[in-house]
């Protein structure tokens, strides 16, 4: 039977386990791609556009992506995360590039900082990990100062390409699955393809996020929003296809010119939301 943890277990297995190997996982090795992505640009711009410098990365992991960007572009980092292990890291790339970097261990769902603090706090990939989408909504919210931003991005749960992706993950972590995906994998390895990840994942440890489901706790937290749709029905990484299933590429017009359309960007695989708090 496919584990797909909640609750407590989920948690303990992202402290202990997922954060300490997202630096030799699959994702993180394809990330150089993946954080080129549109809805990745959006973001990062939007960041450091907005007023202030003084930002909050919430799952900071090791920073290289976006808080080393806005170190670059000037801003005054901070960061949380639950692995000291990626703290560490995290650390010792922005001693190498000579920046300062704030940082402590915490849980999103509880930030360690006194109201109206940061000129704006966002969270990359770390949606899906949080067990209470209202309280990490909040936090962020509670932490950013009036007039500034909070900017998060999701999974969504009504995107073909990420429903399959999961229960793909989910099948293939069961041991019926395992072995008749680890076959497949073999084979398309003997044709050459590529194979994205090697190993058994043992666990599926994250949650697709209905676009209702969200909507409802940032509306909860009050303020202005926006929300951006990106790859809008396209295929986006499912494993089983790899790298060549990613067709986005091939039709910028669906990957980021739907981004705002009122009812497709709702089914994009990723949504991005940004909040200017009132
Ligand atoms: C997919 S990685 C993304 C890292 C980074 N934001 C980036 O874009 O490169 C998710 C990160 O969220 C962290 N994380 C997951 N749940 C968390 C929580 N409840 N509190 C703090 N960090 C968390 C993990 O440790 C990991 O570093």
């Amino acid at each position: 039977m496919a584990v797909i943890l909640k609750g407590k277990e989920l948690e303990e297995y992202n402290k202990t386990r997922y954060s300490d190997q997202w630096l030799t996982s699959a994702e993180h090795r394809l990330n150089s791609d993946y954080y080129k992505r549109d809805h990745n640009i959006d973001t990062l711009q939007t960041l450091l556009g907005a007023g202030g410098d003084k930002v909050l990365e919430c799952g900071i992991g090791t920073g290289e992506f976006f808080a080393m960007e806005l170190a670059r572009g000037g801003k005054s980092v901070y960061g949380i995360d639950f692995s000291d292990l990626l703290l560490n890291d995290c650390r010792a790339r922005f001693s190498e590039e000579g920046f300062t970097v704030r940082l402590g261990m915490a849980d999103a769902q509880k930030l360690p900082f006194k109201d109206n603090v940061f000129d704006a706090s966002y969270a990359i990939g770390v949606m899906p990990y949080m067990e209470d989408l209202d309280a990490a909504v909040g936090e962020m919210l509670r932490v950013t100062r009036p007039g500034g931003i909070v900017v998060f991005d999701m999974m969504n749960l009504w995107h073909p390409s990420q429903f399959i992706n999961y229960w793909y993950r989910a099948f293939e972590a069961s041991r019926f699955g395992f072995g008749m995906i680890d076959g497949l994998k073999r084979f398309k390895k003997s044709l050459g393809l590529n194979t994205n990840f090697k190993k058994r994942p043992e666990k599926v440890n994250y949650n697709l996020i209905s676009p209702p489901k969200m909507l409802k706790a940032v509306k909860r937290a009050g303020s202005k929003f926006r929300a951006m749709g990106y790859n809008v029905l396209l295929p986006l990484d499912m494993p089983i296809l790899g790298r060549a299933g990613n067709l986005c590429r091939r039709f910028p017009y669906f990957e980021k010119g739907l981004k705002d359309n009122k009812v497709l960007k709702y089914f994009g695989a990723k949504l991005v939301f940004v909040i200017q708090k009132g």
